[in-house]
């Protein structure tokens, strides 16, 4: 009897598993059914497949998976986005789930553990620094407050470029333009040039490298201690030279002892920071955060690399795709010729008439956006997008230099660099557009936006308007390198050379 009990037991015990595993198995199918993608490997996942450019690799395996594609970077669920309605669903409709960041190593290191802005947590914190970060430096009122600086620096870049062409040289654009980035975005983020006192584009070019690089510790943390790629190594190094740089500029600032050059008519943001030092950075707010030194780092971190990188990078591809495209600077040099005239530099209040040059800065930006898969984002909740399961902690790569090569959109001369193809077209790249979304869009979109744009713009402008360019050695416009260099910013992987001729009349 006891053995008759004994095996009816197991029997139902049996059976329940079965039915257990069945309805299982046929909910996932159901209504967990992920977005299809290539099948990972235990262990490290398709972070194989990913290359020395993931952008272009991701790219490629969207056109065989899908829009909305499925793929594992080792133990991490991740979601590769590479259309714009797919976009949109992902940064518009269901923008909330999709607006924290992952944690990742490089963001301890850099931003003393995401205490910044970009890789910061979706939350309160967040939101104030956000805030405050748009009233002191980004905003529309401020960036303009910053008109008299850009103007003092055009005209030093156009007086050393013209120094230059006298000589009938041949200028390294890409360390020309880095500089002159540098001294603006220094002067307006920390009220002076920074220019000898140490060599921060290196630092900011690794920071960008490293924040963007596929790092295994963030993906098999099992693996970290070994630190296969020297990532960590490399980290250390960058985020106490940046530290270090900080706090020499805080002390500076608390001993009264700052090295200021000129009187500003305007007051510098990490001036603004620093006096608020061990105070709450919102005191109105109900909970309240203390300013502390590694705040001020972090957020000086984010600034820094946020603003030098992004603003070169755009530059220099605008600049090559122009020394490859000798049509299209003809037409930008009737343009500026029309509007300017040849007797004087460009002003920033001649910016809003130059359509053609807008119609160039989109088709740039089109085909090289400057951050090829945004900045990750991260899911907060499980949820179902377009009838796919998406798993809480999912990383979310939204393939925007995917989405300026869609043929659907773009018609099949997608590859060709062709600013016309924007003439009567109302597509603009504010982020309302998901066709073309290079500063990223929603509540995690660019917040420097402006500033980039004025700076890249007018830089661009007066460089096409007082000179002629030629590339050096005989190389054919066609033969111009575009290889590109991956990281969180995708910048050219060689410098671009070209010999420049002083055009303005006087
Ligand atoms: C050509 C210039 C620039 C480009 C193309 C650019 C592009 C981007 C992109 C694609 C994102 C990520 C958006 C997303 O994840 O959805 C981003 C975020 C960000 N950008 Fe820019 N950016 C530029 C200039 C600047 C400047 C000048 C600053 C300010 C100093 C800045 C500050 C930031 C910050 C703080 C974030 C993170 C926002 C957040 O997570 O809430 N950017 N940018």
């Amino acid at each position: 009897m006891l053995s008759t009990m004994a095996l009816f037991l197991v029997l139902l015990g049996t059976l329940c598993s079965f039915i257990y595993f069945f309805r299982t198995l046929t909910t996932n199918k159901n209504d967990r059914k992920l977005p299809p993608g290539p099948t990972p490997p235990p262990i490290i996942g398709n972070l194989y497949m990913l290359g020395k450019l993931p952008h272009q690799s991701l790219h490629r395996l969207a056109q065989r998976y899908g829009p909305i594609m499925s793929i594992k970077l080792g133990h991490v669920p991740t979601i590769v986005v590479s259309s714009p309605e797919a976009a949109e669903l992902f940064l518009k409709v269901h923008d909330v789930v999709f607006a924290n960041r992952p944690k990742v190593q490089a963001s301890d290191y850099l931003t003393c553990g995401a205490k910044g802005m970009v890789f910061t947590e979706y939350g309160p914190y967040w939101r104030m620094v956000r805030k405050w970060c748009i009233s002191h430096l980004l905003g529309t009122w401020k960036v303009e407050s910053f008109a008299p600086v850009r103007k003092a620096d055009m005209v030093s870049l156009v007086e050393s470029v013209r120094t230059m062409a006298v000589e009938g040289g041949t200028l390294n654009l890409s360390q020309q333009v880095g500089k002159v980035v540098e001294v603006i975005m220094s002067r307006v983020i920390f009220g002076r040039c920074m220019d000898d006192e140490i060599e921060l584009k290196p630092l900011i070019e690794e920071t960008m490298y490293l924040a963007g690089v596929f790092n295994l510790s963030d993906y098999v943390p099992f693996l970290a201690p070994l630190d296969l790629q020297g990532i960590e190594r490399r980290l250390k190094r960058t985020s106490n030279g940046l530290h270090a740089f900080f706090d020499k500029l805080i002390d500076e600032i608390e001993q009264g002892s700052t090295n200021i050059e000129e009187p500003k008519s305007y007051t510098d943001f990490f001036h603004v920071m620093v006096s608020l030092l061990n105070t709450p950075m919102n005191p109105t707010d109900k909970v309240q955060y203390i300013i502390g030194r590694e705040n001020i780092k972090a957020i000086m971190v984010d600034m820094v690399a946020a603003s030098f990188d992004t603003t070169t990078t755009a530059i220099e591809w605008t600049l090559s795709e122009l020394l490859r495209h000798p049509r299209v600077v003809a037409g930008l040099q009737q343009e500026l010729e029309t509007v300017v005239g040849k007797n004087r530099m460009v002003e920033e209040s001649d910016l809003p008439k130059l359509t053609y040059l807008n119609m160039v800065i989109k088709e740039s930006f089109r085909l090289h956006p400057v951050a090829p898969l945004l900045v990750p984002h991260e899911s907060t909740e499980d949820i179902t997008v377009n009838g796919y399961f998406i798993p809480k902690i999912s990383r979310i790569l939204v393939n925007a230099w995917s989405m300026g090569r869609d043929r659907t959109v773009w018609s099949d001369n997608a590859e060709e660099f062709c600013p016309e193809r924007f003439e009567n077209s109302s597509i603009d790249l504010r982020g309302h557009d998901f066709q073309l979304i290079p500063f990223g869009t929603g509540r995690r979109g660019c917040p420097g936006m402006q500033l980039g744009l004025t700076t890249l713009r007018l830089i661009i402008a007066q460089l096409v308007h007082c000179f002629d360019w030629e590339l050096p050695d005989a190389i054919l416009p066609s033969e111009l390198d575009m290889t590109e260099k991956f990281g969180l910013t995708l910048p050219r992987a060689n410098h671009l050379f070209a010999k420049p001729t002083y055009r303005l009349v006087g």
